[in-house]
């Protein structure tokens, strides 16, 4: 039997001109400003204020931790060449072989599906390449663009769980979207994602 593994590869993940990459510090301007968008502070519980200390301390020392430790893998998203987000696996069991995603689009390059794209190319790569067997996304229930990624990576609608997140105006419920490894390529249509080992 395969060794279980206990942390994501680093990788270059592809879909056309979507880009998932490491972050680097060359990103800080654009994550700061993401992060004190209105919208991105309504349904994540980012610091408020966002400054750059904390864009700084997220690409230098929560990113590698993540990656380090097993606990998750944080990547960039860019389209066509631009900065346009950042996406996450996050809450690794390698043991129970699951994870979670999380996602927030640049005020700019949002309507575009590219978050539902980038959640089908993290979820598809972990599920087929990294061993994993469950992907999760959480979303508040009053989160509708949120769901609406999700089921555009082909994540199935399972069901509610109560008072199970915050953000700064208080608790909330959460919906909650699966993907099995079963189901690459069969919900929501096929995807055409590659990966490219960068180590
Ligand atoms: C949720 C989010 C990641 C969706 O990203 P996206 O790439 O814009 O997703 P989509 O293009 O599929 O758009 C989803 C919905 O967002 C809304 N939307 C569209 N354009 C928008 C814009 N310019 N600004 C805000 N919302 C917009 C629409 O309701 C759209 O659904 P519709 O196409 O049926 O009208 C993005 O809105 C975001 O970053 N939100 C703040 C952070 C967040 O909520 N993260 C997820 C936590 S679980």
């Amino acid at each position: 039997m395969a060794s279980t593994p206990t942390r994501f590869e680093r990788a270059l993940l592809r879909d056309g001109d979507l880009l998932l990459r490491e972050p680097v510090e060359a990103d800080v301007p654009a994550i700061v400003a993401g992060c004190r968008d209105r919208l991105t502070q309504e349904w994540l519980p980012l610091p408020d204020p966002y400054d750059e200390s904390h864009a700084r301390g997220f690409v230098a020392d929560f990113a590698p931790r993540q990656l380090d430790s097993g606990a998750g893998i944080v990547c960039a998203l860019e389209h066509q060449g631009d900065y346009a987000g950042m996406i996450d696996c996050k809450k690794t069991d390698w043991r129970g072989r699951t994870t979670e995603i999380g996602y927030w689009v640049m005020p700019g390059h949002r309507g575009h599906g590219l978050a539902g794209r980038a959640a089908r190319l993290l979820a598809d790569w972990a599920l087929c390449d990294q061993g994993i067997e469950r992907v999760e996304i959480r979303a508040a229930t009053g989160n509708f663009g949120s769901q609406k990624a999700a089921l555009a990576a082909g994540f199935q609608r399972e069901g509610v769980l109560r008072s199970a997140g915050f953000v700064h105006a208080g608790r909330v419920d959460l919906v909650v979207f699966g993907k099995l490894r079963s189901e690459v390529g069969s919900v929501g249509g096929a995807g055409s994602a590659t990966g490219q080992r960068t180590s």
